[in-house]
């Protein structure tokens, strides 16, 4: 070969190599050009379906499976904003990983992982880096105990709204530059969907508590109405009652002691009179209003009550024992109808509480409001009844012997000076009633 041809050769196994060297380049490239649409149509296909959950809870849990199958993890955990207390982050859900803790893990937003994280949102961190760079913070004790291995931002709007931790993969290989792309994204779209569902469950609460307040709205409309009613037909019984019972008198002075007119009599009267209370009741119900409004030291009313029925009291073979801790007590309200309110409560546990038992009655200072309780030793009231029992006519006494308003006034009064009034049963037995209403705040009152 001559010298002209030989250097042709060489120029043409050059090109060849270089050739060679392009198209491996290119296979290369091609190659992970597929890989990274086969990730993001991967992507495209789990965010559409997870945009259809609109369950948090489902979504967090689909989310995790969906991580550890498409990346072959062992396990994986997502952080996300704690409801209620949205500047920290909880740990929300997580799967292949041993926790030895039974409470919320819970990493602070304020905290320097956050921190160092919400700097650089779009990239993944490796466990080495961060417990290098972060040494001591107890949030590198909290990944630790989460066994991870990478942690990718879950960022919307440029804001942290979450972290996704993974574990090592199951192959024991590191995680490549297109894993970590790949969760990137996947992280990304996650946030959006999780946001979905946090936004529709909100959305639910607030449906679910207009609903309540709608409920609300019309149960004290029809009490109103009921109301007005009973205070008409209260107004027109009335009358004829006291008609009754002015005859009734004189047919017990017409008649003889021992027969049975005289009998009958004393019946129709003792019934005139239950008809007279429950009349007397019903107006009451309807007119909270009557009563004026004055300062009032509610220690003193509950003291003159408790004296009021201290004969009665130790009649049936009860106890009863006070604690005050306020005095003088000051609210704004009118005394008569406290007392009134006392008195219901003090007959209602009278009656229900068997002979050797004890009424416990306490007055406390809660920030502005005192806190009066009323405690007896009695059988409770059961479970199904306590949503019930400050309803009018709801009453368990057998026979004819309560109206079931009791309670209904008690609530009317409390609620018109801007208290209210619970009943709940005590972890030792018997039925216990909370007065809380806001007290005067005066520079003398003593705590
Ligand atoms: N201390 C208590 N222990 C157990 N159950 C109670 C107690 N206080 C109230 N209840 C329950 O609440 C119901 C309603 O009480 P409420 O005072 O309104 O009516 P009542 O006592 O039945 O009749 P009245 O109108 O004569 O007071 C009672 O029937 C009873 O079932
Ligand atoms: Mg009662």
């Amino acid at each position: 070969m001559s010298g002209k041809a030989k250097d042709n050769q060489v120029k043409i196994d050059q090109s060849q190599v270089e050739l060679d060297s392009k198209i491996d380049e290119l296979t290369q490239t091609n190659k992970r050009l597929k890989r990274k649409i086969f990730d993001l149509y991967t992507i495209f296909e789990i965010s559409r379906h997870l945009n259809t959950v609109l369950k948090t809870d489902d979504l967090l849990d689909a989310i995790i499976l969906t991580i550890i199958g498409q990346m072959g993890i062992n396990g994986a955990a997502i952080f996300s904003r704690m409801i209620g207390d949205e500047s920290n982050f909880i740990l929300a859900r997580h799967r292949g990983i041993t926790l030895e803790t039974e409470g919320d893990i819970v990493l602070r937003g304020d905290g320097r992982l956050i921190k160092y994280i919400s700097s650089e949102q779009s990239r993944t961190y490796d466990f080495a880096e961060l417990s290098r760079d972060l040494s001591g913070c107890d949030d590198i004790r909290i990944l630790e105990m989460c066994e991870c291995e990478l942690v990718i931002p879950m960022s919307l709007k440029n804001e942290i709204c979450g972290l996704l931790l993974v574990t090592s993969k199951i192959s024991q290989t590191p995680f490549f530059e297109d894993d970590r792309d790949f969760l990137l994204i996947l992280a990304n779209q996650l946030a959006a969907s999780v946001e979905n569902a946090n936004l529709f469950e909100r959305e639910k609460t607030a449906f679910e508590e207009l609903r309540k307040t709608q409920e609300q709205l019309i149960q004290s409309e029809k009490l109103a109405a009921l109301g007005q009613l009973s205070a008409r037909v209260a107004h027109e019984v009335n009358n004829p009652l006291g008609i009754i019972k002015n005859y009734l008198e004189l047919m017990s002075i017409e008649t003889g002691e021992n027969d049975h007119p005289s009998e009958y009599v004393g019946i129709v009267s003792e019934e005139v009179d239950r008809i007279a209370r429950i009349v007397r009741q019903l107006l009451d119900f309807y007119r909270p209003d009557s009563g004026e409004e004055v300062e009032t030291n509610i220690s003193a009313v509950l003291e003159e009550t408790l004296l009021l029925v201290s004969m009665h009291l130790e009649k049936k073979g009860l106890t009863v024992e006070q604690d005050f801790q306020v005095e003088p007590a000051m609210i704004m309200a009118s005394p008569e109808q406290m007392k009134q309110v006392f008195l219901n409560l003090i007959m209602n546990a009278t009656d229900f509480t068997p002979a050797g038992g004890t009424i416990t009655v306490t007055l406390e200072s809660d920030g502005d409001d005192l806190l009066i309780q009323f405690r007896d030793t009695g059988p409770g009231i059961p479970e199904e009844d306590l949503p019930r029992v400050f309803e009018p006519f709801f009453t368990t006494r057998k026979g004819a012997s309560g109206t079931g308003l009791g309670l209904a006034v008690c609530k009317g009064i409390v609620q018109k000076y801007n208290g209210t009034i619970s009943a709940l049963n005590h972890s030792e037995g018997g039925a216990v009633f909370v007065i809380r209403i806001p007290r005067i705040k005066r520079e003398n009152n003593d705590e």
